[in-house]
């Protein structure tokens, strides 16, 4: 008697709140921003029917999640992406011409991870808070977190690292800040989304090791750590199951040891099975009308809508897990600002295009430098600056992770803005990306992001166009130096989903050549003018061997956002210091890493992860293999000295400490990274494992005291026959150094 006295005035109460509460909070019951109430969510519950229940985990338009008017329950808002609140697309699939929607265009997520920097992972997420939120945005989809396994892969530019300790500890901050703001993170796509080829199909075949010790770890720090209150599941099988409805991802791992109590949203389209879904995992299914009918989507045809509920009349399913789901998506909206007030956000504000500036100062990495740079402008009277990128835009490209920019300085104006009127700098094209209609093919489309079925790729001509190259000479004969800029064109915007696709979502490159004839174009301006600096912009590295040897200097910067002209144009005249340090291994061809030499990629239906946890540095260091520059690899205009390694063994932990100097002319700032490494292990295991570092800005003859902890977990591995976490005792090398193979001090620790 007394139990149903209490229900009933709980829901006496709620319905009396609903009804009197203004605004989209009425159905938080009036709880503080960002309080979850069970009881509340238990009462909503009760309250709705299976209809509304249905309407609240799946897709109510292109970026919407059903609501329940009735009980005061809005719709949750789902916004792109990783570095920047994409444009608006209202309810439809199509860009919003009129819109409010300019944006900050931050550096993408791989530019991000190469400053190494945590403390700008965390104002990235809060810059990206603000802007989402005063969007209108619940869910900020993003960041994303798949591990880079090959250089190929068309959405490297929007992950992190090769490497899981790296891509965790930029991703947490990340998570963190921007949560703080009101608005769900949603790391993505969970998990082994390696690849662009057949992603909505290809059948990822995954150890269980590799899994725990490669490409989950990202996953479980922003659960565990950042505490992340959505993930995106992602469209490709791992092991003959979707991810996105995969009971060991999702019920065993995500959701019972790691005690992920957020929401699984599907990626867009993801979603391929009602059963599947209803039992494993998934909470709110979006996009799935891109695998019908792209311009008519029926919510109701969802996987998880009628069919869904024709499922549980059926006695097929029961009804309670769709409540978990609805529990799950009510405890978001409560986090959120889509049923809390978490204030107005603030959006292209002068400080957030400062903060895009200071990370693209440094995420830039300066690679190779015979003494050319820093350039001095008082000794140039005439500079030349040649290449596409140079002038080219790249905020609208990349695919779903577009953002509509409120301006973007490219690299020719932020050298003309920096040089100013004492230098005449003058511009030629060098290269433009252009299509050879011969050179079309037909690949099967990648249905979910296109209306056609098959689309056709171009494969991109890499014959240089010789009246441009003649242009570009002519003009670098006359300068007193040259600047190149360069790379990857990042497709897309503009152009139709197949064709330039190179550097962007949905398609991944054929092979790391230089396209349109760069190579030659290089060589032709290193032989006519000795002053001549390399600046590339792509998410990846590319073939460096036919122009590097006689290059006396190379930066690469990423797509480094809407003020990256402005940083390009600092490093390369040393008002800036650069301090980025490669996420990744930049090996000459992509047959030299692991995920072709050994495994496969892109596979076809299937792809055998055969390289195991050897991924980047832990296979090319492991089996001594040739890289051009190593993972964590980048130069400074100054010097450093490492000094004092001192190890102290506290209960379960490591306390690292050493003293590092600046020995140079002028500020600067390094990398402590510091990497384990089992003497004799039992197991096949990676010569180093990097496992903490620490980000110094040192004054000129400055020194600092860096200490670094790890906690046992640093020294576990995931047993393979096992399948669980273990430390074997013996002894372990702690070894410092400024990339995984430039080690400077080293010492040992037994457990
Ligand atoms: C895309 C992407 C995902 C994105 C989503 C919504 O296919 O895989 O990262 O957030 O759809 O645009």
């Amino acid at each position: 008697m007394r139990n149903s006295l209490f229900i009933f005035i709980v829901l006496a109460v709620t319905v009396l709140f609903i009804s009197c509460q203004p605004g989209r909070d009425q159905a938080n019951g009036g709880a503080a921003p960002g309080e979850v109430s069970e009881e509340i969510i238990d009462s909503l519950i009760d309250l709705m029917t299976l209809d509304e229940k249905l309407g609240l985990i799946t897709a109510s338009s292109s970026f919407t999640s059903g609501g329940v008017p009735r009980l005061g329950i809005p719709e949750l808002v789902f916004s792109d992406g990783p570095h920047g609140v994409r444009h608006e697309h209202g309810r439809g699939w199509y860009a919003l011409e009129d819109a409010d929607d300019e944006a900050t265009y931050l550096p993408v997520g791989i530019c991000l991870a190469s400053t190494w920097n945590k403390d700008l992972g965390y104002r990235y997420g809060e810059v990206l808070g603000n802007e989402a939120k005063e969007r209108g945005k619940d869910v900020l989809l993003g960041p994303g977190i798949n591990i880079i396994r090959s250089p190929l892969n068309g959405r490297n530019f929007e992950y992190l690292s090769e490497d899981p300790y790296l891509t965790a500890m930029m991703g947490v901050g990340y998570v963190k800040g921007l949560q703080e703001q009101g608005v769900a993170a949603c790391p993505k796509h969970y998990a082994a989304n390696n690849q662009e080829t057949d992603r909505h199909n290809i059948d990822a075949i995954v150890s269980k090791r590799a899994l725990h010790e490669i490409y989950f770890p990202a996953f479980r720090s922003v659960v565990q750590d950042g505490g992340a209150w959505s993930i995106m599941g992602a469209y490709n099988k791992i092991n003959g199951q979707y991810a996105t409805h995969h009971e060991y991802l999702n019920n065993v791992v995500l959701k019972g040891k790691w005690g992920f109590d957020g929401v699984v949203v599907s990626d867009w389209g993801s979603v391929k099975d009602t059963r599947e879904a209803l039992l494993y995992g998934t909470d709110i299914e979006m996009g799935t009308e891109l695998l019908r009918d792209f311009d008519n989507p029926e919510y109701d045809e969802f996987y998880m809508a009628r069919p869904a509920k024709e499922m549980i009349e059926r006695g097929e399913v029961d009804e309670s897990y769709v409540d978990e789901k609805v529990r799950r998506v009510l405890r978001l909206m409560q986090r959120t600002t889509a049923m809390s007030d978490h204030g107005q956000g603030k959006r292209n504000v002068e400080e957030h295009q400062q903060f895009a500036l200071e990370v693209a100062r440094e995420g830039i990495v300066l690679l190779k430098n015979d003494g050319l740079l820093p350039l001095d402008k008082s000794e140039i009277k005439t500079l030349a600056v040649v290449g596409h990128n140079a002038t080219r835009h790249f905020a609208g490209r990349g695919g779903s992770s577009q953002v509509r920019a409120l301006y973007e300085i490219t690299p020719l104006e932020g050298i003309r803005n920096l040089v100013g009127d004492d230098v005449e700098v003058l511009y030629a094209e060098g290269y433009e990306p252009y299509y050879d209609e011969s050179l079309f093919r037909d690949v099967t489309g990648d249905a979910a992001s296109q209306s056609t079925e098959n689309i056709r790729e171009v494969e991109l001509a890499r014959t240089a166009n010789q009246a441009l190259v003649q242009e570009a000479v002519a003009l670098a004969e006359t300068a007193d130096a040259v600047i190149f800029v360069g790379g990857w064109i990042h497709g897309h915007e503009g152009m139709p989903w197949g064709e330039g696709t190179y550097d962007a979502e949905a398609r991944d490159k054929l092979n790391l050549k230089l396209i349109f004839g760069q190579e030659e174009l290089i060589r032709e301006l290193n032989r006519v003018n000795d002053q001549t600096a390399i600046v590339l912009m792509g998410g990846s590295n590319v073939e460096m061997e036919n122009w590097l040897p006689e290059s006396r200097a190379y930066l690469h910067a990423w797509y480094p956002g809407m003020e990256g002209g402005t940083a390009i144009a600092e490093v390369l005249f040393g008002e800036v210091n650069p301090s980025g340090k490669l996420p990744m291994t930049f090996a000459n061809s992509h047959e030299d890493y692991p995920s072709h030499s050994i495994g496969e990629f892109p596979g076809d239906g299937t792809v055998e992860y055969r390289e195991e946890i050897f991924v980047g540095y832990r296979y090319f260091d492991t089996y001594d293999r040739p890289v051009k520059f190593p993972f964590g690899f980048g130069l400074s205009y100054t010097t450093f000295a490492f000094s004092d390694l001192e190890l102290t063994k506290q209960n379960n932990k490591v306390i690292v400490e050493c003293t590092v100097t600046n020995t140079g002319a002028r500020e600067g700032a390094v990398v402590v990274q510091v990497y384990v490494h089992q003497k004799e292990p039992t197991f096949d295991r990676p010569i180093r494992e990097l496992k903490g570092f620490e980000k110094v800005h040192l004054a000129r003859g400055a020194s600092a005291t860096v200490s670094i902890e790890l906690d046992e977990s640093a020294f576990k591995q995931f047993h393979p026959e096992e399948l669980r976490w273990m430390l074997e005792p013996g002894s372990y090398e702690i070894q410092v150094g400024t990339s995984s193979r430039d080690i400077k001090l080293a010492g040992s620790v037994d457990w």
